[in-house]
């Protein structure tokens, strides 16, 4: 797993978040920003899983240092193999080491058992149809510092 460019996910992008379809945009208006984070895996010279991770005022306990993840996605033939969770856990250290103290993202459903497999957690009643991908998702988010009040 390595920092890379985001101009070098925008293919896996739109090949496995947007149906390969050439007319929609990848790109995040804070892609190119230095405080962007942009991850990937490769599988010899291919780039087969990518994470990107912006700072952001989240939904949830706004007074925590955070970061929101968007464009997860894992190429569909090595789909199931741990290269989503590597990266996940290899961007967690880097976002640790800059003070992030919570995650959040508009997770799909479908992959909200990937999510709770690494630690995440779900923002009840939070569910909604989203209006680029017409997909239901759920708004989710991982604590990266424990909770004082927690008992
Ligand atoms: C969701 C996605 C990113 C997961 O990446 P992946 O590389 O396939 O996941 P991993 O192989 O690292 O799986 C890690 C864990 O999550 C579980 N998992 C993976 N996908 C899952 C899913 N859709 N539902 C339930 N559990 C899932 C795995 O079983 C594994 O569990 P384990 O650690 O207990 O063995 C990938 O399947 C993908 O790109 N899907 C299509 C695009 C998408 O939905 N992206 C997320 C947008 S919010």
């Amino acid at each position: 797993m390595e920092r890379v460019h985001s101009r070098k996910l925008h293919d896996l992008r739109r090949r496995v978040l947007r149906a390969d379809n050439p007319e929609v945009p990848v790109v995040d208006p804070r892609d190119e920003q230095p405080t962007s984070l942009h991850f990937g895996g490769l599988e010899g010279s291919r780039l087969v899983v990518s994470a990107s991770f912006y700072p952001s005022t989240p939904p949830m306990n706004p007074w925590l240092a955070t970061y929101q993840l968007r464009y997860m996605a894992t190429d569909f033939d090595v789909q199931g193999l741990g290269y989503g969770g590597r990266v996940l856990a290899f961007a967690e250290a880097e976002l640790r080491r800059l003070g992030a103290e919570q995650i959040w993202a508009n997770g799909r459903d479908s992959a909200l058992g990937f999510y709770r497999a690494s630690g995440w957690s779900i923002v009840e009643g939070s569910q909604y149809q989203s209006l680029e991908t017409n997909l239901p998702h759920t708004v989710i988010f991982k604590r990266l510092v424990s909770d004082p009040t927690a008992a």
